[in-house]
């Protein structure tokens, strides 16, 4: 009656924290099973981002009780953001046992003991302390090269849109020595790279070291590894960190700057801190000190009372930034969110898609341009594995984070390869290994 699965969604954070909660099962002696009709236990660390991430849940939700037919005994468990922001809602349903919060999974043994004994069980606290510091991961990377390390938890900002805040808590950064010893345990176990990841990364702060100085240590502490992070806040980003980014070779050049709108009246409501004239300044700079560096972003098209003009304007940033891929949303209102409760939700459905259409039209051909600038480049390549659509070919990401294809039977996952970019499509880079 130990056997776990566990399904995750939503973002990179999740995926962390599915492997916190493997560790500390995996302590309380139940075990990891691939399949889903070999468990005893079902879970899934679930997010709320979005109305339609929480719809497939529920839809997941249901899937499961299939399961229950021939095995009386499983429990279903709802880990995560939508746990935290349901609670009740998810018991009451009468098809999940034990409903756990970002901050409850050490609580996790005693609520599947007692939930086996008493019925369901809910844990929704949140902390003001809570990082997991000390607990090591159970890494699911089946390769065995990417890592991820959680560097902080919560967030402080509280966007008017977003739910995060009330999902995952107030803002708290780890110990910043229990990271550096994570991160050498990564490389001495044989990872290549690895990611810091925090809501917000650039209001690190613990003691007296900021996320600039961070960074700059877990880069020297494992100068085999390189090194990526995310998110960072357009607010926060400092010149400081970038120059330890330009002065660190082991650190990948791309940085993932969510600008949400391009309107300056649109972010002023979204409680975003910066003008859209700020955003651009701190682009030039990055293209400044480190010229090489991909910039991604997240956008919204549809947020409350945004007129064509305001979208205008979002488009009109695309342009002007050129970025090199973006993560695409209509505007989904969560319950309790500041927006949610001052302002209506009234660009309406089609209008929304329409926008979004067109923001991700243009950052298509954004995506090919900036891929065609690669054209007859040389790059150095981490091997992920095989390519998906040939045997015969490996695929690995470029200190940009793009994607990069090769013949090449040689190789395996782990190793760095350099290549030089032969022909390119909108999301993959063609290349010929050099040697
Ligand atoms: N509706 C649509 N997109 C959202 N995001 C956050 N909240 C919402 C929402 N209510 C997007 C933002 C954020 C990304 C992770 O998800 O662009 O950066
Ligand atoms: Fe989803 Fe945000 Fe929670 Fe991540 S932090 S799981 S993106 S709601």
């Amino acid at each position: 009656m130990n056997k776990v699965y566990i399904e995750t969604y939503g973002c990179q954070m999740n995926v962390a924290d599915t492997e916190v909660v493997f560790s500390i099962l995996g302590k309380a002696g139940y075990v990891r099973c691939e399949t889903i009709d070999e468990a005893d236990i079902i879970m899934a660390n679930t997010c709320s981002i979005r109305d339609n991430a929480e719809q497939r849940i529920w839809g997941r939700i249901d899937y499961f009780q299939t399961f229950k037919k021939h095995h009386p005994e499983l429990i279903v468990g709802i880990l995560g953001c939508m746990a935290e922001r349901l609670k009740n809602a998810l018991i009451e349903s009468g098809k999940v046992d034990i409903v756990a919060g970002p901050d409850a999974y050490r609580s996790l043994p005693q609520m599947l003991s007692d939930c086996r004994s008493s019925g369901s069980q809910i844990n929704v606290l949140l902390s003001r302390e809570e990082t997991y510091a000390e607990i090591e991961p159970v890494r699911l990377d089946r390769n065995g090269v990417s890592a991820f390390i959680s560097i902080m938890r919560g967030c402080n900002n509280v966007c008017s849109y977003c739910i995060v805040p009330y999902t995952r808590g107030a803002e708290r950064s780890r110990d910043w020595k229990s990271i550096i010893r994570e991160a050498c345990q990564c490389s001495q176990n044989g990872y290549k790279e690895i990611t810091l990841l925090g809501q917000n990364v650039d209001s690190y702060q613990y003691e007296d070291m900021s996320f600039a100085g961070l960074l700059k240590a877990v880069a020297e502490a494992v100068p085999g590894v390189r090194i990526r992070f995310s998110t960072s806040n357009p607010q926060d980003i400092s010149d400081e960190m970038l120059e330890v980014m330009a002065s660190h070779d082991n650190i990948c050049h791309h940085i993932h700057l969510p600008v949400q709108s391009g309107s300056d009246r649109i972010l002023e409501k979204m409680r975003r801190r910066y003008t859209r004239q700020w955003f651009l300044d701190r682009v030039a700079k990055i293209r400044e000190l480190i010229p090489d560096c991909a910039i991604t972003t997240d956008v919204i098209a549809g947020f409350c009372s945004e007129t064509e003009e305001d979208h205008k304007d979002t488009l009109r940033i695309f342009e002007e930034v050129s970025f090199d891929a973006a993560f695409m949303f209509y505007y989904s209102e969560r319950p309790g969110t500041l927006a949610a409760r001052k302002y209506p939700d009234d660009v309406d459905l089609a209008t929304k898609t329409r926008r979004l259409e067109e923001i991700i039209a243009l950052q298509n051909r954004l995506s090919l341009e900036s891929n065609q600038r690669d054209l007859g480049k040389t790059f150095t390549v981490l091997v992920e594995g095989p390519s998906k659509k040939n045997p015969e070919e490996l695929c690995g990401r470029n200190s940009q984070n793009k994607m990069c294809v090769w013949p090449d039977t040689v190789h395996k996952a782990g190793d760095l390869v350099t290549v030089k970019v032969l022909e390119c499509t909108q999301a993959t880079l063609l290349c010929q290994e050099v040697k």
